[in-house]
């Protein structure tokens, strides 16, 4: 096993505050849930940060509220995302409908994609959901013309910002352009500390529901669906540690990122750039993309490899992975590995 590569400080403060928890009794449902989402509210200026178990059980949660409380029935996701995420679709009891197409620019649909499959649609869109996923770290561009479609045509959009938290389009945080989001900070994630995740809306109705689901709502026992998704006070205070050091995180990575952009810069070889004008990604994941053949003919001296976001496809986009390819990119990576790296691109080409 290799060392956990996390800030110092965020060890430091999760060590000095275990001992509260453990002397305080208030192993679950404790300040550590209240003080993250504080935290995360004001990180991501979102009006309401619900700390779950895990991403999954966040969209979960989210999706049969949707079903119960909305009347939405059908569900869209795009063809590139995790394979889990098919899985809650069905999990939560809902017809899915469409695999929304992607493209290698971005490992994601664009507006074009999005609509074509709205357009294909053939029931009311009052009835619909869709679920798109922020892949490798940077969120969807097209993300603001997608919710403005979105609101237009009644259609729900959740973020799956499991890859993407800390990440910004146009200083706007991640998962705050749909009606909700979802961050996950397991342990392969940029941002991790083992498992757990956030729901993220501004929607103070929906912000209820969910706070009364994952708790059963044995409280005010007004629903009749619910289960525990609660996140546990260590847990909490986990997450709270390596949050509170996010923009650091981010840093490091991006200084092995542009180690990696020159080097790709000088060879002419296609990456998706994590920082634009308009974008800051938290560097989750280094793509190099091969518009016009396999990565592996174009770059077949580059080994030193993480896994691809993804090596299948849920729908049509089939070419997708074939066509790119991931390099290491995690918090203080060993200068002896981004080296390797470097000698094999230039090797490549
Ligand atoms: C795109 C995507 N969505 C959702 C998830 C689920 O996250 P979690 O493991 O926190 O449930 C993952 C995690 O692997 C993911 O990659």
């Amino acid at each position: 096993m290799g060392t956990i590569k996390l800030p110092k400080k965020s060890i430091k403060f999760f060590k000095t505050n275990q001992n509260k928890i453990f002397k305080s009794g208030k192993l679950a449902e404790g300040p550590w849930n209240s003080k993250l989402s504080e935290k995360i509210k004001s990180i991501t200026n979102s009006k309401n940060a619900i700390p779950v178990n895990s991403n999954g059980s966040g969209l979960t949660a989210l999706l049969l509220i949707y079903k119960e409380y909305y009347g939405r029935t059908d569900i869209m996701i795009q063809s590139n995302t995790m394979y889990g995420v098919k899985v809650i679709t069905k999990t939560a009891g809902y017809n899915l409908v469409d695999y929304i197409d992607c493209r290698l620019e971005t490992l994601m649909p664009n507006f074009e994609d999005l609509k074509k499959a709205v357009d294909h649609y053939n029931n009311k869109t009052e009835k619909l959901v869709i679920m798109l996923s922020d892949i490798g770290g940077i969120i969807n561009p097209d993300i603001k013309k997608i919710s403005e479609f979105c609101k237009e045509k009644n259609i729900i959009l959740i973020e799956d910002s499991a890859h993407s938290f800390g990440s910004t389009l146009n200083n706007k945080f991640s998962g705050t352009f749909g009606n909700a989001g979802v961050y996950s900070y397991y342990s392969t994630k940029a941002i991790f500390a083992g498992e757990g995740g956030i729901v993220v809306t501004n929607d103070n109705n929906l912000a209820e529901l969910i706070k009364d689901f994952i708790a059963y709502d044995r409280f005010k026992q007004k629903m009749e669906i619910g289960c525990n998704f609660r996140l546990a006070e260590l847990q909490a205070l986990m997450i709270y540690s390596v949050v509170k050091e996010y923009r650091e995180i981010i840093k490091n990575k991006s200084k092995i990122a542009n180690k990696y952009s020159k080097i790709c810069d000088k060879l002419k070889i296609k990456y998706i750039s994590q920082k634009t004008d308009i974008i800051t990604g938290n560097y989750y994941k280094f793509i190099l993309i091969s518009p016009n053949k396999k990565i592996s003919e174009l770059l077949p001296k580059v080994k030193t490899i993480t896994s691809k976001v993804y090596d299948y496809s849920l729908g049509n986009s089939t070419q997708i992975p074939s066509q790119h390819l991931c390099l290491p990119i995690w918090y203080n990576l060993e200068k002896s590995i981004s080296n390797k790296v470097v000698k094999e691109l230039l090797l490549s080409k």
